[in-house]
């Protein structure tokens, strides 16, 4: 077998196990089961002026080692701002930003990110997207799991980035901690590549 063959093997297998683990996890996920007070955009708009440095107001990363939340789904940021907070997932700038947010300032900022609509411009064959990923995450980046993000425009450090810390355990998660084991540093930086090179642009649907 050619080293891409192997590699796609490793990766189907890796994708196989996590599959069914996926599929009975979100509802009992603790933060997706997590019970959010409905959001008010308005007021996100206004918390989101402590965010706008790194995440702009309008949820494109300033800076590379942030990543897009512009369009993402309310379920996805609620859960990470509520990971930074409790100490689950830790960052040295987002644990201190989460650290004092309440529920309800939690749900009025994903409510504010998610009102954008995210699309992605694709410059290349889908064909050739990592297809282990683009079943979760979309062959442009868009994902097509609600818990799943979008990675499209992401920087290539900040994928490369998450992956290790995936793979590490340091960033905690049932369906990409099995994926990311599997990966060698080539295979993330290929991936990293591939949703780097799509642009993202997002735009209010109001
Ligand atoms: C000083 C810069 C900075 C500020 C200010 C900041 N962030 Fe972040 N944010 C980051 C970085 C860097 C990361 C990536 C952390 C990592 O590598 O795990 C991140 C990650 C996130 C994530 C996880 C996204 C994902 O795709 O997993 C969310 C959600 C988020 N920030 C929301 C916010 C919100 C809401 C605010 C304002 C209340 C905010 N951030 C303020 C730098 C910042
Ligand atoms: C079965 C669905 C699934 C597959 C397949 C999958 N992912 Fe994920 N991915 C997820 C979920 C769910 C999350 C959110 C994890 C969490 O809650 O922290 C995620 C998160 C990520 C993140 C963090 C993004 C961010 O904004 O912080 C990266 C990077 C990533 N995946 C890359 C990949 C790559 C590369 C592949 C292919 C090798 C892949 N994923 C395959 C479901 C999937």
């Amino acid at each position: 077998m050619r080293p891409g063959l192997i590699a796609a093997a490793l990766f189907g297998a890796a994708v196989a196990a996590a599959a069914p683990a996926h599929q009975g996890m979100t509802p009992a996920e603790p933060e997706a089961g997590h019970d959010w007070p409905p959001g008010d955009p308005q007021a996100g708009r206004r918390l989101a002026g402590q965010c706008r440095t790194c995440h702009g107001l309008d949820g494109i990363a300033r800076i590379p080692i942030a990543p897009n939340i512009g369009g993402e789904h309310a379920a996805y940021i609620a859960a990470q701002l509520d990971a930074f907070r409790s100490g689950a997932r830790e960052h040295e700038m987002m644990s201190i930003v989460a650290r004092g947010l309440t529920d309800q300032q939690i749900a009025d900022l994903a409510a504010w990110y998610s009102g954008f609509r995210a699309e992605a411009e694709l410059h290349a064959d889908p064909a050739d997207a990592p297809q282990p990923c683009a079943s979760c995450h979309g062959a442009d980046g868009i994902a097509v799991d609600e818990m799943a993000p979008n990675l499209a425009g992401e920087t290539a450090v900040y994928i490369d980035t998450q992956l290790r810390a995936f793979r590490s355990g340091k960033r905690h998660s049932e369906v990409m901690g099995p994926i990311a084991e599997a990966m060698s540093d080539a295979e993330m930086r290929a991936a990293a590549e591939w949703y780097a090179a799509t642009r993202l642009k997002v735009s209010r649907p109001d």
